[in-house]
């Protein structure tokens, strides 16, 4: 049956009630989606395995895909996990509150549903106010995947949980619009070197710094249902819109020479193109159809504005989306790069 789903648009988690109003929601077992400076989240209480199924019943999420666990302080991993190791516990003093989640061992508290069966707990401890408020207010710590159907881009904006989830929830908590844009670096601390399951906006050269060597275990692919692999998230995620992706990766003015061409192409075909474009070749491509993935030498706004265009351009109705990939591939432009290349039916290289 369907929710009744609350909006609480919030301008200030410190003064307005009706967060605690969505913390209540929390400890009677509810689901509520949140801001985080990344994404948006689904959050229920991490401990309560009734809660928990109802985030995957709603996201439509297959079972062994285990859920991020968010804290507000460093203390509350203690009655998750069964030691913090000392990597970790540096890392959270560099890192926390902010978009790095540590995987480490989880305690038997942690129920199965929680952790898809793992033995280990993923934990963040997010830097966004209305999510620390939501942690704190309720008094759990929140299993909280990004608030998206299974499947589809991570939402960037209430309105993006409201499209994808509004009758399946509990509640959205409207904080506006994140910062980051895109989900937070995965590294996994029980082995040695650690290693990094997701790339995000905290890079491995940014984790080295503080903890020595660590090792790369993700790729750009998208994996099949029965293989195994380190995050089982990774083999799932496939950030698509329903619109047939193409990704065009290479150096600026090669990669506009190839869109143009694609584009014309697909206009003789009557196929609906949407461009997700560089600042830089936006001003050739003038239309409505045309989505700014910023400037190419700043990819903290491709990082933005990824998810963001992708549903913004599946909303017009689009058949195709090009994907202009000409901006930089450091920082967190690697992220930027991953996500886009998991979301794209075709790369074409030029
Ligand atoms: O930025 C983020 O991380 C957002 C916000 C809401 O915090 N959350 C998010 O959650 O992206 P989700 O569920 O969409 O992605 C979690 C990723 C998945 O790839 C999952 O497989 C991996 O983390 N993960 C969770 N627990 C794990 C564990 N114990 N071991 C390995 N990977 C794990
Ligand atoms: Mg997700």
């Amino acid at each position: 049956m369907a929710k009744n789903t609350k909006i609480f648009c919030i301008e200030n988690p410190f003064l307005d009630d009706q967060i605690l109003e969505a913390a209540n929601i929390i400890r009677n077992g509810g689901t509520v989606a949140f801001p985080t400076e990344t994404v948006y989240g689904l959050g229920a209480d991490a401990l309560n395995k009734n809660a928990v199924f109802h985030i995957f019943e709603a996201k439509g999420r297959p079972a062994d895909n285990p859920l991020i666990v968010h804290v507000d302080s460093i203390k509350s991993c203690l009655k998750l996990v069964k030691n913090i190791p000392e990597k970790a516990l540096l890392l959270m003093d560099e890192f926390w509150p902010g978009p790095l989640t540590i995987v480490m061992e989880r305690k038997e508290s942690v129920p199965d549903i929680t952790t898809g069966g793992l033995d280990t707990v993923a934990i963040r401890m997010p830097e966004n106010s209305f999510a620390l408020e939501l942690i704190r207010l309720s008094g759990k710590p929140l299993a909280a995947p990004s608030a998206n159907l299974s499947g589809r881009p991570s939402p960037t904006s209430a309105e993006h949980v409201i499209s994808d989830l509004s009758g399946k929830i509990d509640a959205i908590v409207d904080g506006g619009q994140v910062s980051i844009g895109l989900e937070s670096t995965v590294i996994d601390v029980t082995c040695d070197p650690p290693a990094i399951l997701r790339p995000g906006k905290i890079s491995k050269e940014d984790i080295e710094e503080h903890v020595g060597e660590v090792k790369i275990a993700y790729d750009d692919k998208v994996h099949h249902e029965s293989e195994t692999v380190r995050s089982p998230g990774m083999k799932y995620t496939h950030y698509s819109p329903d619109s047939t992706v193409i990704l065009v990766e290479g150096e600026h003015e090669k990669v506009a020479c190839r869109i143009k061409e694609l584009v014309n192409d697909f206009t003789l075909r009557n196929a609906k193109t949407g461009l997700l474009i560089t600042e830089e070749a936006i001003k050739d491509f003038p239309s409505d159809m045309s989505f700014s993935l910023g400037k190419k030498d700043k990819p903290e706004q491709a990082a933005k504005n990824l998810f963001l265009g992708l549903r913004y351009l599946d909303g017009k109705g689009t058949d195709i989306i090009i994907v202009d990939g000409s901006f930089d591939s450091n920082g967190i432009g690697m992220a930027v790069f991953n996500r886009v290349r998991k979301a794209a039916d075709m790369i074409i290289k030029v």
